[in-house]
């Protein structure tokens, strides 16, 4: 990047600015993913293991609606022009994850059921959500509204704590972490293998990945700043946990293959006190966009 001395609008060192700049060059389409093989590949998974899929997906999806819709009242708040920046590629990346979901459920899905014979499924059925599931979402939903009434560095510690350290850090990253291993080729040879299917799920991770990193230093910088304590963060994240935990082993398990919830749950675990860790030791620091993500666990 060539230098100046003028001064300019954007401060091209600032660490969200690199999000922001990582998420253009990383740009991907939902609509460009070959969902062919995996149309094919559903034939042969039995009644239970593709129930359980539509359960994952349903759950994927309302998930990522519910992040795309919850997100705007920050877009308001930020005030660092970077952070806006950043934060328009989030909204963005959202409403892409949202898509690849409806648009898997439509192509692939309902082909399938056309294949079995069955009628066609809706990815809004009330079956799929437990009470836990919904409570969640709507908790974090409050958190982010909340913002727009009184936008306090508390209710910002709080809001983080709800959207990018639970719902995104510990509920979609360790769900997606799971579906990826289940459906990909080499980790289970005798279950069916989802390319499309894995393959959105791994641009969908690497954008989470940053969203991740963003509220990370987000938090970071308002306990090193003294303008919230770290216990605010281990409460909210706290209490939020046995709802997130009932929600993760219900949905991986297709038959006696596969990821296990304990293997989910160790995951989660790892990775929170991982997260934790750097946002409140001064001398730890935030990983670096590659880093964040990168897929290598
Ligand atoms: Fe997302
Ligand atoms: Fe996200």
């Amino acid at each position: 990047m060539a230098t100046t001395d003028a001064p300019m609008q954007i401060d091209t060192d600032a660490q969200t600015f690199r999000y922001y700049r990582h998420a253009v060059e990383k740009h991907w389409d939902p609509h460009d993913i070959d969902l062919d093989a995996d149309r094919e590949a559903l034939g042969e998974l039995d009644d239970a293991a593709f129930e359980g899929l539509k359960r994952a997906l349903a759950l994927f999806g309302a998930g990522e609606d519910a992040v795309a819709e919850d997100l705007a009242p920050l877009a308001v708040t930020l005030d660092d022009f970077e952070d806006q920046l950043f934060i328009t590629t989030q909204l963005y990346e959202e409403a892409k994850h949202s898509d690849f979901f409806d648009r898997y459920w439509r192509e692939v899905i309902h082909a399938a059921e056309d294949d079995r014979g069955q009628e066609h499924s809706s990815p809004a059925d009330e079956r799929w959500f437990s009470d836990e599931y919904d409570e969640l979402f709507e908790r974090n939903e409050a958190a982010m509204a909340t913002l727009l009434d009184a936008d306090t560095p508390e209710n910002r510690a709080k809001s983080y704590s709800h959207y990018h350290m639970t719902v995104e850090g510990i509920l979609a990253q360790t769900g997606y972490y799971g579906l990826t291993r289940q459906f990909d080729e080499d980790t289970y040879p005798d279950l069916p293998h989802l390319p499309g299917l894995v393959s959105g799920l791994t641009y969908i991770r690497s954008d989470e990945g940053r969203h991740v990193g963003f509220g990370m230093a987000k938090l970071k910088e308002l306990i090193q700043t003294e303008r919230v304590q770290p216990a605010v963060i281990e409460e909210t994240v706290g209490d939020l946990l046995p709802l997130v935990q009932a929600a993760i082993p219900s949905y991986e398990r297709a038959g006696d293959e596969g990821v296990t919830p304990t293997e989910l749950t160790d995951y989660a675990t790892n990775k929170h006190e991982q997260r934790m860790q750097q946002i409140t030791v001064a001398s730890e620091s935030i990983p670096d966009v590659e880093e964040l993500t990168s897929l290598a666990d």
